[in-house]
């Protein structure tokens, strides 16, 4: 329900919450646990939760045999403190997370990994295609190379476009580098541009390198993240730095060539 202008929601969103890590006109990310702040949300404030949780994959057990962009079996020297992720042991906090957003009816779009996807109600199921230079990892001898992960999207409103459902939104290797879970923002930018009402309110608990806020951000959104870890805000911080741009104009914000041309060949 459409209770407050969307920047009235960014402001009462942020006077809610303690002091930013990062914070400017349109975005902030707050450096703390997603089970403490979340509960400080007020109601009717977000528009969209559009997240990556720990998927519960025990992912430090991957980067250990997996063969990174370098070709290297250490991941491409990244070491193996780049493959753990907090949280990831269960999938209790991904769990915990959409029931509170299907609880305030928020529409919601969440990656999943294809072996544990999210319980409950999900409207559309998404295939991200990330390409061929990810998935090399396990068993190399005995299993296809999996270079897809799932997106399950649920309570949206109307689409602004009819869109296929395998997303073609090949990783970088630049990208790679910020997080080991990183999701391209071109990729965020399409589910947000999709999702989101004009100039709406995104919320990110689980916001890593920042690639939802990013997204968000740049089709003329408002966005909120959380991250427990402090060296994933830095890298937040600094890729919501690189290019601080002003609002557009509101009839310059939904038109998807305005972005199209940005992203990827394919
Ligand atoms: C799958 S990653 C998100 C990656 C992100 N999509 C990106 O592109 O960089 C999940 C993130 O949630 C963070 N996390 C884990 N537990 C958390 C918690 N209790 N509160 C907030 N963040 C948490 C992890 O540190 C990790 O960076």
């Amino acid at each position: 329900m459409n209770v407050f202008p969307e920047n009235v929601k960014f402001q009462m969103l942020c006077a809610a919450l303690p002091k930013p890590y990062y914070g400017d006109e349109a975005c902030a990310l707050y450096h703390g646990d997603a089970r403490e702040l979340l509960p400080l949300v007020p109601a009717g404030t977000v528009d969209l939760l559009c997240t990556d949780p720990p998927y519960g994959v025990a992912l430090s057990d991957h980067g250990s045999n997996s063969i990174g962009h370098s070709g290297k079996r250490d991941g491409g020297g990244r070491g193996k403190d780049h493959y753990t992720v907090a949280g990831d042991e269960s999938t209790e906090l991904g769990e915990w997370v959409l029931d509170w957003a299907a609880r305030f009816k928020l529409p919601t779009a969440a990656f999943a990994s294809p072996d544990k996807p999210w319980p409950g109600k999900w409207r559309s199921r998404l295939v991200w295609d990330k390409g061929p230079a990810v998935g090399g990892g396990g068993d190399t001898a005995k299993c296809f190379k999996r270079t897809w992960e799932l997106i399950q999207v649920a309570r949206n409103g109307d689409l602004r476009e009819r869109g296929e459902g395998v997303l073609k939104f090949w990783i970088t290797p630049a990208e790679s580098r910020y997080h080991v879970c990183a999701k391209p923002v071109a990729l965020m930018k399409y589910l947000v541009w999709q999702l989101a009402p004009d100039a709406g309110m995104v919320l990110d608990p689980f916001a890593g390198s920042g690639s939802t806020l990013r997204g968000a951000k740049d089709v003329g959104c408002f966005a909120v993240g959380f991250e427990l870890e402090e060296k994933h805000c830095r890298t937040a911080a600094e890729r919501l730095t690189q290019r601080v741009f002003a609002l557009p104009p509101a009839e310059e914000r939904v038109l998807p060539e305005r972005f199209l041309s940005e992203w990827p060949a394919v």
